[in-house]
């Protein structure tokens, strides 16, 4: 059954072909042919090639037509053995017969009329017979499993059972709790025997109640107690002078290795990591990462196929995970909302840093900004924390490291809220109150509820939230690190947990939040389709890369227009231009660009926008002869103020604002006339693309390469940086093979912007991307880019007209 074709020699050993499977040597490939595998897919093959031979393709049939009548019919031509009906759709069938010559009869039949149908019969397509590996689900392949739950998402009756929906198919089950908590158990044996008195604590999303299928087991090693053991037998050992090393330590334990009361944390972090390295089955990958805010070890557990994460001194993120159990426990609202909006983070690619750092949310925050949304809901669905601390008790007052982590132990200390509003009317209001939320000029507070105004945040008592009489003050500084989003721990209120975000992942939040409030304004969102489309959560989840506006935004370059960085030539080239300026300075951009891309990056161009500069300069000079006088003179007093330019306005395109360089008061300029020519030159604010052919990773290791190349020569090679970049990207064409397929994009120039925000827009588009390193080399061009060209027109010495 098995064929010589199914087995091919290849310079390793044997590819079957049949199996695809690789097999090193003759011996191995007979255990192979013989084995069960290849004998299974053999007779698949075999009967489904006997099946085609004796089967036909019938179409015309009805969803109540039966086997049995189509039985009836065939018949006629000879044994029928076998029917396949179209089950869905009852579309089509698949007749079989006992002998392959009955097929031909069949098909020799001119019209086939079946009670009051008229069939038609055609042969089976003759297919190459293909095994095809059953794909593993990832459980975190949020993708694969959100395209998986979107028939069933859709076929719910509301928005409030898909939130449940989301919850129940993606929570941690049962039986992964209970293995990590005997996992959590075994370590806490093992922890134990070398570090007497020590706890290990899980906390994060395996315990805080949001936890997803697969998420991270996040531990912390509490040696407070252990430390308090050392210094006991320190002193202990001292008084009776027996059991000491020479430095005074215990010499029986893996204490003696460490005084714990001095060691920093990667010095313990590296004893925890042997630790489990050597004495905790199934854990590999370990390894500690001492450049965190918080140092941590990582290690993988196989068997249970988790990542862990073990830290010491995060008392506090215990803790804040008890708020949030806490949270969970008073309002059962809270889950459904915080899985969706985890859930159209991560599709919009807002959260989840996938090698923990990043400049993306973290979980933690994400879920602090909708308990922060709850807390101002009208009326509000969770009290501020300041308002917990006040319903505590006594006993459970609870500082750690300072700050004031109190609040009641039970959600049945605290009065239900008065809201009734259904899950996905809060839902939708979550994007609509982070859509128009000022994050510019505000830090939010989950302590009081509130967002307090910047300016009145920096005048703050600095130590308002520190309990001063709970031993010293600490030494990490009591005012957060501030960024475009400011959102301060619930506890540790001098740490901003969204300070890793740059101006560009916040910008995407509030541009997806906008979106998102724009859609569950719409029927689409409140009512299930009659028609079968996607509505609801559906398209709400639906993954960022399928929003065309987003990603033409996202793979975008802007080069803005800075004339305080131009050469002195430059600028008295664009205030000799007039109302051109713009398109002069246009024009140089797209030159410097060009170069870039050829000289620096060595792509191939195949076609060039640069080229329709020479006809229309021509257009571009005639103009400049009908511009008036006051128009020049108006050019002249922006040229003047543009450095000094501080509000910037809207992003718009060229045609309304290819004003002159004004602060606005062009009233001396005809605006009849002035719109002509507008008009005229809103055709060239647009060029065709630049189309760009790589062979070669030219920005994989470039800054390696370059300390190299600047190593070597001992100084910077004459000319500038650009030609220390160039050989760069020649030393990796020279050094690394070439890509399997080369990458093929196009670069679309465009002006846009007023007066004060002109500036080129380079939209990016992969052509032809079948290595998937579009992204990459994006990523790498979007700051390098509009460097290299700013160097370039820094350069310009007015040796062009
Ligand atoms: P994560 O952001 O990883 O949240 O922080 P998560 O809920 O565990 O989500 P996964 O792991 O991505 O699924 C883990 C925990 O670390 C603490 C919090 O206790 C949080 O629950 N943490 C995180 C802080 O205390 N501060 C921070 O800034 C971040």
């Amino acid at each position: 059954m098995s064929t010589d074709r199914d087995i091919k020699s290849t310079p390793r050993g044997f590819h079957c072909i049949l199996c695809d499977v690789k097999l090193p040597n003759l011996p191995s490939l007979d255990q192979h042919v013989k084995g069960k595998k290849h004998q299974t897919l053999s007779t698949v093959r075999a009967t489904r090639q006997s099946q085609a031979e004796r089967g036909v393709f019938v179409t015309g049939v009805k969803p109540d037509t039966s086997e049995a009548d189509l039985a009836d019919y065939f018949q006629r031509f000879g044994e029928v053995a076998h029917i396949v009906l179209d089950k869905d759709k009852g579309q089509f069938a698949i007749v079989h017969f006992a002998e392959p010559e009955t097929v031909q009869a069949a098909l020799s039949c001119v019209e086939h009329r079946m009670k009051n149908l008229k069939l038609k019969v055609k042969p089976r397509e003759k297919k190459a017979f293909k095994f095809i590996h059953k794909q593993k689900l990832d459980p975190q392949n949020l993708q694969q499993v959100f395209e998986q739950l979107k028939p069933e998402l859709g076929e719910l009756l509301s928005v409030d059972a898909q939130m449940q929906f989301v919850v129940e198919r993606f929570q941690l089950r049962e039986n992964e709790k209970k293995a990590r908590s005997l996992f959590v158990q075994l370590l806490q044996e093992v922890f134990v025997e070398f570090f007497p008195d020590s706890q290990i604590l899980p906390f994060g999303s395996s315990v805080n109640t949001f936890g997803i299928h697969a998420c991270d087991l996040d531990l912390f090693l509490d040696l407070e107690n252990t430390k308090m053991f050392q210094a006991r037998a320190k002193s202990s050992t001292e008084q009776t002078g027996e059991g000491m090393s020479d430095d005074g330590r215990s010499e029986d334990s893996i204490l003696s290795d460490i005084d714990l009361s001095s060691a920093s944390s990667a010095e313990v972090l590296e004893l925890v990591a042997t630790i489990l390295k050597r004495c905790v089955p199934s854990v590999q990958r370990v390894h500690v990462v001492s450049t965190a805010r918080l140092p941590v070890v990582k290690f993988h557990h196989r068997e249970l196929n988790l990542q862990g994460d073990i830290t010491i001194n995060n008392k506090l993120a215990v803790r804040n995970t008890r708020f949030l159990q806490l949270c969970t426990g008073m309002e059962n609202r809270l889950r459904p909302l915080v899985f969706t909006i985890r859930c159209w983070a991560k599709q919009k690619q807002l959260a989840g840093n996938p090698s923990g750092a990043g400049p993306l949310l973290n979980n933690y925050a994400l879920t602090l900004l909708v308990i922060f949304y709850l807390q101002n809901c009208d009326p509000p669905v969770l009290p501020t924390v300041n308002h917990l601390k006040d319903m505590a008790c006594e006993e459970e007052e609870c500082v750690i490291e300072g700050w004031n982590c109190t609040f009641p132990t039970q959600p049945i200390a605290v009065p239900p809220s008065t809201n009734t509003q259904n899950l996905s009317t809060l839902l939708a209001g979550f994007f609509s109150f982070y859509a128009s939320f000022d994050f510019t000029s505000s830090v939010i507070s989950l302590r009081e509820g509130r967002a307090i105004p910047i300016t009145d945040f920096l005048c703050q008592d600095e130590e308002s939230d520190m309990i001063q009489d709970e031993g010293p003050i600490k030494a990490h500084p009591t005012k957060p690190k501030l960024g475009p989003l400011n959102l301060l721990d619930p506890f540790e209120v001098s740490h901003n947990v969204a300070a890793n975000l740059n101006e560009r992942s916040h910008r995407s939040f509030q541009r997806e939040c906008q979106e998102a409030h724009k859609y569950c304004r719409s029927l689409q969102y409140q009512q299930k389709s009659t028609k079968g489309k996607l509505w609801g959560l559906v398209r709400l989840l639906t993954p960022q890369g399928e929003n065309s506006q987003t990603r033409a935004e996202q793979t975008s370059i802007s080069i803005p227009f800075k004339l305080a960085s131009l050469p002195e030539t430059l600028r008295e080239q664009l205030q000799t231009s007039g109302e051109d300026f713009w398109h002069l300075w246009f024009h140089k951009v797209c030159s410097a660009v060009e170069e870039v891309l050829t000289h620096v990056l060595k792509c191939q161009l195949t076609a060039s926008p640069c080229a329709v500069f020479a006809d229309d300069s021509t257009v571009a000079a005639e103009e400049m002869e009908t511009s008036s006088a006051s128009l020049k003179s108006s050019v002249n007093d922006s040229f003047d103020s543009v450095g000094s330019q501080s509000e910037s306005s809207p992003l718009k395109p060229v045609v309304g604002g290819k004003r002159p360089l004004s602060s606005g008061s062009d009233a001396s300029v005809s605006p009849q006339g002035k719109k002509q020519r507008l008009l005229k030159k809103k055709a060239k604010a647009q060029l065709p693309p630049w189309i760009c052919v790589l062979q070669h990773l030219v920005w994989a290791g470039r800054r390696k390469v370059r300390r190299e190349l600047m190593k070597n020569t001992n100084s910077q090679p004459e000319g500038s940086c650009l030609e220390i970049e160039s050989q760069v990207t020649a030393y990796i064409i020279e050094k690394e093979p070439e890509l399997k397929e080369p990458l093929e994009f196009k670069v679309l120039p465009q002006m846009m912007g007023g007066t004060e925000s002109t500036q080129t827009v380079l939209r990016l588009e992969p052509v032809s991307d079948r290595t998937g390193v579009f992204q990459d080399f994006f990523h790498f061009l979007h700051p390098f880019l509009p460097r290299m060209v700013e160097t370039l027109l820094g350069k310009d010495e007015g040796n062009e007209k």
